[in-house]
């Protein structure tokens, strides 16, 4: 059986390291393409030297040519400019349209049927952006923070209880920016509400450091932004739809009559399978929960707005 094919387009420090992350896991070959002569061939050459001794068999391409993508099942887009510290995600959003509309071209010119992970920021408007030039099915577009933003928030709760990050279990909604929503009453440790083992200052603490958890990491690193959890996730959402897993996930995934968006691409817990987003799940919100997500939503229309007068 032919392996499955993953494209990663830009080689930077997200779109490697998730490289590295897929080819660990064996789930198909893997084609890391970059605009920089040289960047993606090195890193795809590097991590095939690194094959012997993780022990994975996969094909690892680097080009800057759209043709060695052709037939992708899956690509993911990291391209793009990342933040510095002082910068909001939403700085970002004219240079990575351009980037994001040029490459989604190119990508479904080589790969018509392909499934789209967007990674680039801000993260919701680019999802719009790739699903706008894509013209895909919107099930077959999709973009990657939830996960990661739970994961932030998954990982802070284990430490505050000194328990396994694996017996976590939460939820978060909304756009990826600093009004996403985590549910603390969809969070659960070992199926134990996190409200019976924190009070509510200690989970108000933790659902702020989770809001702050993209720019904290900016802060320290100064060069740029996060790319081990982020690669991860994005990682992860490519294994359920290449697993047939039907994982239920928060991604970036369009909504119409869902939550009442009414048209946008915007965090919400999704069914992820070999269909991609193959549903939407409904959760009854509390009236608060609703206000936060629809002021959530309400910026994420503010940046598509933006990008509708660029593209
Ligand atoms: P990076 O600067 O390390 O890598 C970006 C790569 O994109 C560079 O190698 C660059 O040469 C390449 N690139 C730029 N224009 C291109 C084009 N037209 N075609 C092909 N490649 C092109 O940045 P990093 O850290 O990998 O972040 C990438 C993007 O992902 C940023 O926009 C960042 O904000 C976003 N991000 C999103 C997260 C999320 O939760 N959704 C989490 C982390 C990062
Ligand atoms: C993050 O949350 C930069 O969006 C990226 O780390």
């Amino acid at each position: 059986m032919a392996r499955k094919k993953i494209t990663i387009i830009g080689a930077g420090n997200v779109g490697a390291t998730c490289g590295h992350w897929l080819a660990e896991k064996e789930l198909a070959d893997i084609v890391l393409l970059d605009i920089v002569e040289g960047l993606a061939e090195g890193k795809a050459l590097d991590m095939a030297e690194s094959s012997p001794v993780g022990g994975f068999d996969v094909g690892l391409t680097g080009t800057c040519d759209y043709q060695d993508t052709s037939g992708s099942d899956i690509v993911i887009i990291t391209s793009g400019l990342a933040r510095k510290p002082g910068m909001s995600r939403d700085d970002l959003l004219k240079a990575n349209t351009q980037i994001v509309a040029d490459v989604t071209g190119n990508v479904v010119k080589y790969s018509p049927d392909t499934y789209i992970i967007v990674v680039s920021n801000p993260l919701d408007a680019m999802t719009y952006v790739a699903g706008k030039i894509s013209g895909l099915p919107k099930n077959q577009v999709m973009g990657m923070a939830g996960i990661l933003d739970t994961a932030r928030y998954r990982s802070f709760i284990a430490g505050a209880l000194n328990v396994s990050v694996t017996d976590i279990s939460a939820l978060l909604m909304g756009g990826h920016g600093d009004d996403m929503v985590p549910l603390p009453r969809y969070t659960t440790v070992a199926g134990i509400p996190i409200t019976e083992l924190l009070d509510e200052k200690q989970i108000a603490a933790i659902v702020d450091r989770t809001k702050k958890g993209g720019i904290e990491i900016v802060n320290l690193l100064k060069t740029g932004s996060a790319y081990y959890a982020p690669s991860a996730a994005a990682a992860q959402m490519a294994e359920a739809i290449i697993k047939d897993k039907k994982r239920i996930l928060p991604c970036c995934a369009w909504c119409r009559q869902e939550y009442g968006v009414g048209g946008a691409f915007v965090g919400v817990p999704v069914i992820l399978g070999a269909a991609g987003v193959e549903k939407v799940i409904e959760l009854k919100l509390t009236d608060q929960e609703k206000q936060l997500l629809d002021a959530s939503v309400a910026h994420v229309k503010e940046l598509t707005a933006q990008v509708d007068t660029i593209l």
